[in-house]
């Protein structure tokens, strides 16, 4: 082949891999897990080189992710945010150096939005929502009062703030829905239970509904719940999102009412974005992901479709 200076084989110039930092938030949740495979696959697939790193739910940690992809000139960068606020200063760093960011799965809260090319995730105050409208249908009959208890997500995080939000604009329409207790889980198993343990100490069997901002938090807190001596999704009716394969399990067995989707498979949108920045092509400044929502009643049916 041709050498470019001499230095370089044309064909190896044009075969230079495009490289990809990605701050993942952590390994908090089975979403979080399928998440992460989807990402390294996709970028596998298409041939990137990816560095990849793990935040275990900390910014400063994910603040310095993007530092290092910063210092070792990487093409893209992409982030799932573990918070929402706090990022204008590292972003900006990024834009000075010309390396385009890629929000995925949550966004931030910046005013200046030339400090990222797109945004790709679930729209989660429509799942709030979602969550809300199947509970106001559920219970249109019910005369008194519907008592409920929360576990929001990690403090902080686009998606506990919103679900809770889209949740709250449903349910306020009615006067009978009353949040007893609202505490973050930090979207894992083990506080879900943790947390589900005081709901239940503190207000037993007033108890009719649990709102959980995500199905990890949602199957601890059902253990928590039947060592309590009462029956999941019959005593307390259960909702969470991400209709993970431990949510349909839960489901199948009766103890989850109803899940909302959220999809993690954003690997390959992710890769297809990075292609299309390197190529110089527009890209829209938000990419929702479509989603559903399953009730009990259909998980065994749907099972053997999931992926994550
Ligand atoms: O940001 C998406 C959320 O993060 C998922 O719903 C939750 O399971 C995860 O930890």
């Amino acid at each position: 082949a041709a050498s470019l200076g001499g230095l370089l084989p044309a064909t190896a110039l044009a075969q230079k891999k495009i490289v990809l930092g990605f701050s993942q938030v952590g390994a908090e949740s089975e979403w979080r897990t399928a998440n992460t495979e989807s990402i390294k696959a996709s970028a596998k697939e298409a041939g990137f080189e990816l560095k990849f790193s793990d935040a275990q739910q900390k910014q400063e940690n994910q603040i310095k992710a993007i530092r290092s992809f910063i210092a070792q000139k990487v093409d893209v960068i992409a982030f799932s945010p573990v918070v929402e606020s706090g990022w204008e200063t590292v972003l900006r760093e990024a834009k000075a150096a010309k390396i385009p960011v890629v929000l995925t799965d949550r966004s931030v809260n910046t005013k200046d939005d030339t400090l990222f090319v797109t945004f790709m995730g679930s729209d989660f105050v429509e799942e709030g929502r979602k969550a809300g409208r199947w509970l106001v249908e559920k219970m249109k009959d019910q005369k008194g009062d519907v008592n409920i208890v929360e576990l929001q997500g990690t403090v902080g995080s686009a998606p506990a703030i919103d679900r809770k939000k889209g949740f709250e604009e449903i349910i306020k329409a009615d006067p009978k829905f009353k949040i007893l207790r609202s505490q973050t889980g930090d979207f894992t198993r083990a506080k879900g239970k943790e947390v589900m343990e005081a709901f239940l100490k503190a207000e037993g069997k007033k108890i009719n509904v649990l709102y959980a901002h995500n199905d990890d938090m949602a199957i601890g807190a059902i253990q928590a719940i039947e060592e309590a001596g009462l029956k999941p999704a019959k005593d307390i009716t259960i909702i969470s999102i991400d209709a993970v394969k431990g949510a349909f399990e839960a489901m199948i067995a009766g103890k989850l009412n109803v899940s909302v989707e959220c999809s993690p498979l954003l690997g390959p949108q992710l890769m297809s974005a990075v292609k299309d920045i390197k190529a110089g092509k527009p890209l829209p400044k938000r990419i929702v992901t479509e989603e559903t929502i399953f009730p009990m009643e259909v998980a065994a049916k749907e099972f053997p479709n999931r992926k994550y």
